[in-house]
């Protein structure tokens, strides 16, 4: 029996969140090995300490995700090409703004034959046009790269509150069922569609109504502007999306990538969060310094 290894790509908020589930699962699945490797960005702590150290000796992301214990098979590495080396399935999870740089160091160090997945809600934007994270990661490590989105705020999946989530893929069915069987959990549940694009556009357009639904907030607008918000924003994601990508389907947007996810975002996400600072404050403040104020070292989710 060939055993599947597994590596997490980010280790923040999601990407801790992500190593627990997926931890959980490989020690039940006889098909993959126990080990999951998380790759951290390394930083030191206001003690001192290594973060990687920390996380490897307590069992826990003491910065991104205090008090939930992640399981003693993930094994933090600060070393990007030893975390990565061995993996057969690779899970990117880092903030947007930092995926170009990363996949430029993995060039030429990832396993011939490995699946990707990106749990990434963001996009490059360049001049040539719009580019998604998975097609980022495919282009420079030639790889096949399916996603996986959904209404998944990282701090309540951590405490095993219920939700659900979407694989997005494109061609292979067979690599979908194998992400979500090692994701899935009584309190995780994931279905996978045939539209990688679909998929990757709702997790990544919802962060710009996002910031519109915080504004109402910080206006005191009232539930209702704030439904419509949400209404207006789906209807504009879906056009922008099928602008974008014409293959993209309508079933798409009512799976928990879509709908889902844009609710949960524009109720407790952080785009929410700082767009309320925002407009509370009149914008005399500007959004850099509120995201460092309330975001405590986790990422807006804006273009870089
Ligand atoms: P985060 O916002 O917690 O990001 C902080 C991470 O960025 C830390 O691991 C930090 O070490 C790392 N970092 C800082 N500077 C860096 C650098 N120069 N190079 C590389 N890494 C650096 O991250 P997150 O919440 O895990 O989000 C990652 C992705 O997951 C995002 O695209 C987000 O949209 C998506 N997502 C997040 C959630 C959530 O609830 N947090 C849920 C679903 C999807
Ligand atoms: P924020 O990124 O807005 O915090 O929300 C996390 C998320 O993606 C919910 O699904």
């Amino acid at each position: 029996l060939v055993m599947t290894k597994v590596t997490v790509v980010g280790s923040g908020n999601w990407g801790s969140v992500a190593a627990k589930l997926i931890a959980s699962n490989t020690l039940l699945l006889t098909n993959f090995n126990d080990e999951v490797k998380m790759w951290v960005f390394e930083e030191t702590l206001p003690g001192g300490e290594k973060l990687t150290e920390v996380i490897n000796q307590t069992n826990e992301n003491v910065k991104y995700l205090p008090g939930i214990k992640l399981g003693k098979n993930v094994i933090a590495d600060p070393n990007l090409e030893n975390a990565v080396k061995d993996a057969d399935m690779l899970v990117f999870v880092s903030p947007h703004q930092f995926m170009e740089g990363i996949c430029k160091l993995l060039v030429g160090k990832i396993k011939a034959g490995a699946e990707g997945l990106s749990l990434i809600k963001g996009m490059e934007v360049k001049k040539e046009g719009p580019c998604m994270i998975s097609t980022l990661i495919s282009n420079q490590l030639g790889i096949n790269c399916s996603v996986l989105m959904g209404a998944n705020i990282a701090n309540e999946i951590a405490m095993e509150k219920f939700s659900e989530a979407t694989v997005g893929y494109s061609q292979h069915k067979e690599v979908a069922d194998k992400w979500v069987q090692l994701f899935t959990t009584p309190y995780f549940i994931v279905t996978a569609v045939n539209d990688v694009e679909g998929v990757e556009l709702c997790g990544t357009l919802k962060n710009i109504v996002a910031i519109a639904a915080g504004f109402v907030d910080g206006l005191e607008m009232g539930n209702n502007t704030k439904a419509a918000i949400m209404r207006l924003g789906l209807k504009e994601m879906m056009a922008f999306s099928k602008l974008l990508f014409p293959s993209v389907k309508d079933s798409t947007f009512f799976e928990s990538c879509g709908v889902a996810d844009l609710i949960t975002t524009c109720m407790g996400g952080r785009n929410r969060k700082v767009a309320e600072a925002y407009a509370r404050n009149g914008g005399k403040r500007s959004f850099e310094e509120l995201e460092e104020e309330l975001l405590k070292g986790q990422k807006l989710q804006v273009p870089k």
